[in-house]
Order: structure tokens, then sequence, then C-alpha cells
């Protein structure tokens, strides 16, 4: 397999995530979030944008994978490792990569809920609206994409592709 063509360069993703940083400026300054990072796609988009946030703020992550092979679903979301922050009270971002199907982030939404944060928000740089699964939506949306296997900038197939600078489209 091979990249068919670039759907967002580097220059746009950098250019995007500058934006997402100052609109989670303007209403996280003063609350020290605690930016949530899902595991593993999420790597790229969570290190370039934590750093457009120059006010304080926590790291945390948490693992969850649904894809265990190729481009289909499994339909079972897996938690792969729990957070370690106590976000009981806290102001929560949710940072992932790509809203498909939605069954990811709803998990992981639902199971974060759960701890009773003072505030869950979801923060995700792809959104594929036309494969949506599960009744939830995006805070903030980097990219509104169509229905395309999208890999690169930590998204996978088969584990490959991740470390791309862009999104890319496969043969
Ligand atoms: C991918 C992606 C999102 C999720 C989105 O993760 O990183 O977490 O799928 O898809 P959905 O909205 O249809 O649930 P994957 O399960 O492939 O794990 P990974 O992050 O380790 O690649």
């Amino acid at each position: 397999m091979e990249i068919d063509r670039i759907l967002l360069t580097q220059e746009q993703i950098q250019s995007r995530i500058r934006e997402l940083g100052a609109a989670l400026s303007a209403e996280y300054a003063e609350k020290t979030p605690i930016f949530i990072g899902v595991l593993r796609g999420a790597v790229h988009f969570f290190t370039d944008l934590t750093l457009q946030f120059p006010h304080p703020c926590q790291y945390d992550f948490i693992g969850a994978a649904s894809y265990l092979d190729g481009t289909q679903t499994s339909g079972h979301v897996k938690l792969t490792k729990e957070v370690m922050s106590d976000i009981r009270g806290r102001h929560v971002i949710i940072v992932e990569d790509i809203l498909d199907t939605g069954l990811t982030l709803r998990f992981v939404k639902d199971h974060l809920l759960l701890m009773q944060p003072a505030s869950l928000k979801l923060c995700v740089l792809l959104d594929k609206p036309e494969r949506r699964r599960a009744d939830i939506a995006a805070d903030y949306v980097g990219f509104t994409i169509p229905n395309e296997f999208v890999v690169g900038y930590g998204l996978d197939y088969n584990e490959l592709y991740r470390n791309l600078p862009y999104i890319g489209i496969l043969k």
C-alpha cells in the first residue's frame, strides 16, 4: 500500500493547531486543565497542541483501541491504559486524532465522566461525521474530512504510517 494523495499538509495541520491552541487558551487560561491524550493515534496532535497552550496545565494519557487490525472497527473498545491523575473536580480536555464511528470516544468519555470531572470536552484533529455510529460530537474540531481511510500524523494502517508528518489517503 502506498499514499495515493495528501489530504492535509504539514503546514495546514500546524496552522490549524495554532488556531485550536488560541481557542483553548481563551477558554482554559485560568483553569489549569488536564489534557488527556488517547493513545496511540493522538501522540503527535497531543504534543503539538499542548505546545500551543502557554498556560498552566497537566498531561495524562488513556489507552483505548478498537481497530485491532486493518481498516474495520471491531465495534468493541478496549481500555489498554488507565489515567494516572485524579480528575475529580478538574477541567479535562480529551485530545484525540480522529472521531470516526465515535465508539472509541463515547467509551472514553463515559469512562472519564464516572470520575466526576468539573468539565469534560473533546478536542479532535479530524472529524469524519459520515461514519458516526455513536452519539457523540467534539467541542473542538481541526478538520472535517470525507469518508476516506486516512493515515499519517499518528494514524496507522496495520501499525504503519504513523510517522508521516502529513495526513494522506491510502491507494
Ligand atoms: C483509532 C483512532 C481513534 C479511533 C477512532 O484508534 O486513533 O482512537 O480509532 O475511531 P472510532 O471513532 O471509529 O472509534 P485505534 O483503535 O486504531 O488505536 P490506536 O490509536 O492505537 O491506533
